[in-house]
């Protein structure tokens, strides 16, 4: 993630999913960094006690409780800003190890709307804010799943690709707006939830 401290205009950073694991970690970096680190989740408690965490460190940050699948909430969020310089898409997960014969549709139906429409709605509630900042960023987090597929995963798998579809796509799309997208595709770690 940025190293580099960031210029005035793109110092704010939202980060979704930021209530654990990638998320937490990402925003303590992106906070280090210097940016004004926005942490949404829809865990409450857990943001908040990461905020007075990163403020306790002499860095920046608030919580925002947010559910990414609910476009009507994020566009709400997004009326808050002017312009950000990041967006870290990094809600998400796997639900279920089941073959596609007995796959339940439900997790499959969650797993989409998390991993794909929440990328989406954060993505487009943001991105004239990100492009207002002259200097955006858009990370979304995909996962190795996004790359190729592994037996009891096609649910997430299916996800992933979506995800990582969508960071492909918006790249080519923006070309010549002063925003760019990263994609990354972690490897599953024991350390945390999802592969
Ligand atoms: N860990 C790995 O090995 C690995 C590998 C490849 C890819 N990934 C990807 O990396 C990302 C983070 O994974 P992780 O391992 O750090 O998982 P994690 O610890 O389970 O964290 C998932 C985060 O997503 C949030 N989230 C889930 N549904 C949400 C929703 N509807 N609205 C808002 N936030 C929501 C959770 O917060 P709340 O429950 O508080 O809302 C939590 O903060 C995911 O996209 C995952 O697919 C992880």
């Amino acid at each position: 993630m940025a190293t580099a401290a960031p210029s005035a205009a793109s110092r704010i950073a939202v980060v979704t999913g930021a209530s654990s694991g990638i998320g937490a970690a990402t925003a303590r970096q992106l906070a280090a960094a210097g940016y004004r680190v926005v942490l949404t989740a829809r865990r409450k408690d857990r943001i908040e006690a990461l905020a007075e965490e990163i403020n306790a460190a002499g860095h920046q940050a608030t919580a925002y409780a947010l559910d990414v699948t609910d476009r009507a909430a994020v566009d709400e969020f997004a009326t808050a800003f002017r312009s950000i310089g990041v967006l870290v898409n990094n809600a998400g997960g796997a639900l279920g190890a089941d073959p596609v014969a007995t796959g339940d549709p439900a997790d499959w139906r969650q797993m989409y709307e998390t991993n794909v429409i929440g990328t989406l709605n954060l993505t487009q509630a943001l991105l004239p804010k990100l492009v207002a900042s002259g200097d955006g960023t858009v990370v979304v987090v995909s996962s190795t799943a996004g790359h190729g597929t592994y037996e009891g995963g096609a649910g997430y798998v299916a996800a992933k690709h979506g995800a990582h579809v969508l960071a492909e796509t918006l790249r080519l799309e923006i070309v010549g707006q002063p925003v760019r997208v990263i994609e990354i595709a972690p490897a599953w770690s024991r350390r945390t939830s999802s592969p």
